[in-house]
């Protein structure tokens, strides 16, 4: 049986009747058409499908929609500032912190939270914080250069 979801997603608050089955990566992609957070494994291992929740990165694979009731989500496209990308997104560009691109949402997401969590002030304390964001490219170095000249 559906249950009244009430969330709201880059600043739009969405009001839905959902199976309660179903995850938060599913309705974002399914339900809101919000295909930038990607599903990798879809068991909590890659990164792929990263998000916020009230401020707080998750993998959103591993959480129900209906957990997520009034709460506040944001995904990669919920970042840029109009046309205006935001800080990490640039810097992922001026580094080459990608290659096929895939994993590149989560990895911006987890990179953002990296810095307003604080992790971020040695390449270790990065490459700890960051290391549940698998890249099969191996674009690693240049995730931690684009997180670096953020940090500043
Ligand atoms: Fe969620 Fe891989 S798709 S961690």
């Amino acid at each position: 049986e559906n249950v009244p979801l009430n969330i709201e997603v880059n600043g739009s608050v969405h009001q839905a009747k959902i199976d309660p089955r179903v995850t938060l990566l599913d309705f974002l992609r399914e339900h809101l058409q919000l295909t930038g957070t990607k599903k990798g494994c879809d068991y909590g291992q890659c990164g792929a499908c990263t998000v916020h929740v009230d401020g707080q990165r998750i993998n959103s694979c591993l959480s129900l929609a209906v957990m997520n009731d009034g709460r506040k989500v944001t995904t990669i496209e919920g970042l840029a500032d109009g046309a205006e990308l935001h800080p990490m997104q640039a810097a992922f560009i001026k580094h080459d912190g990608l290659q096929c691109g895939y994993c590149t949402p989560g990895q911006i997401m987890s990179a953002v939270a990296c810095i307003r969590e604080g992790h971020a002030d040695s390449d270790e304390e990065i490459r700890e914080f960051m290391s549940g964001n698998i890249c099969r490219c191996g674009a690693y170095p240049n995730i931690v250069a684009a997180i670096r000249e953020v940090k500043g």
